[in-house]
């Protein structure tokens, strides 16, 4: 177990800043995921962690020491890779105890620390075997074990299943969990699948660009997200964005109009607005939309365009164009989508969240 506190970390490789200013603290026995799409620098956070990579500027503390200019083998880390990376002319339990032989242990301790985490991992039965004779997901629970043995303070995974068809997955997933609460140890697990990451995290470090975005637990980003990245890429299917005009009507009233091109118009309390801001975006979860009922429309409907229609028998999603071309995915639980061209959805005003142009929140300032 282990504390990290990493400050003002940057790094550059040439011209190119892959990551800005990461400011990120660690509690010791945390499940921490680094999550956000494909280069925006989460394995080289997580190389530079583990010492595999140098940073350009700031600091990495382990539990207080500054990890700067430690050698890697000295960090108390150990890495597991999505490709396993293990050597093929060695059993699993060679290619598990491989590193401690390196560190000149004994073999009475070797065949001890790996039985130990065979057994951990229910790779007992198993031990004599190549890589070649393991599947996918028992060559990943080796690479696993190859940590284990270590008794590192920090796991760091990077995107370890992604090599698995969906099923195994999952059951990795439910292992690693199990895992990380029988252990007890710091992890820090990198993937670009949002789902994994809701899945496995106390804490979600969600990046774009180099850039923290957000940080926290998965339900809170879900519920409340810093800003319009964030809100886009936690969730699926993913949350609408309907450009508005926005005005204030009243003390602590506004009045959004024009919804995704539509006439709609809805007035919100919204204490505190900033009337300097006129043209905004309008995030609302598929979740919060609704098929309208049969009859009279309501205040809060909207009529689109339906493109398609995905059934999945407990629920529908309904995708529908605005009038001003935006998209609108519609969730259905009761409500089976009954044909036509055009479908009347209801809006949540409620569950809006507020975007300006940059894709900052706009959060309500509330008077005492
Ligand atoms: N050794 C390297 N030299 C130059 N550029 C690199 C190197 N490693 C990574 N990069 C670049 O840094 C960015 C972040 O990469 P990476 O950390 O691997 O992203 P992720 O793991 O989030 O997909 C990418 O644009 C990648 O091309
Ligand atoms: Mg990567």
């Amino acid at each position: 177990m282990a504390r990290l506190d990493i400050t003002h970390l940057a790094k550059s490789f040439g011209p190119m800043n892959v990551l800005s200013d990461v400011n990120l603290h660690i509690e010791s026995g945390e499940f921490v995921v680094f999550v956000g799409p494909s280069g925006c620098g989460k394995s080289t956070l997580l190389r530079i962690i583990s010492g595999l990579e140098t940073m350009s500027s700031g600091q990495l503390r382990i539990d207080g020491t500054l990890m700067n200019d430690v050698d890697p083998a000295q960090r108390g880390t150990a890495m597991v890779f999505q490709s396993y990376a293990l050597y093929p002319h060695m059993t699993a339990a060679e290619n598990m105890g491989f590193s401690l032989r390196m560190a000149r242990e004994t073999k009475p301790t070797i065949l001890d620390k790996v039985m130990k985490a065979a057994a951990i991992l229910r790779l007992d039965a198993l031990l004599e075997r190549r890589p070649s004779q393991l599947s996918g997901g028992q060559k990943q629970r080796v690479a696993i074990g190859r940590a284990i043995v270590r008794q590192p303070k920090v796991f760091l995974f990077d995107e370890p299943l992604s090599n698995l068809d969906a099923e195994l997955r999952v059951r990795m997933r439910a292992e690693l969990i199990d895992l990380h609460r029988r252990l007890g140890a710091t992890m820090i697990y990198v993937t670009h699948d949002q789902v994994e990451a809701m899945t496995l995290a106390d804490k979600m470090v969600v990046m774009n660009g180099g850039v923290v975005q957000q940080c926290g637990a998965p339900l809170d980003l879900y519920d409340d997200p810093g800003n319009r990245f964030v809100a886009g890429f936690i969730g699926s299917p993913k949350m609408n964005f309907l450009k508005a005009r926005i005005a204030v009507t009243g003390p602590g009233r506004v009045t959004v109009s024009g919804i995704g091109g539509s006439g709609a118009a809805i007035e919100l309390p919204f204490p505190g607005f900033d009337p300097a801001l006129s043209e905004i975006e309008i995030g609302i979860r598929p979740e919060h939309v609704r098929l309208a009922p049969e009859g009279a429309a309501g205040p809060h409907d909207v009529e689109a365009d339906v493109a398609f229609v995905e059934e999945l028998g407990d629920v529908t999603y309904i995708h529908a164009d605005m009038p001003g071309g935006e998209r609108l995915i519609v969730r259905s639980d009761g409500l089976r989508y009954r044909g036509g061209r055009t479908c009347r959805a209801r809006l949540d005003p409620g569950r809006f969240l507020l975007f300006d142009a940059t894709g900052r929140r706009i959060r309500p300032i509330h008077a005492h």
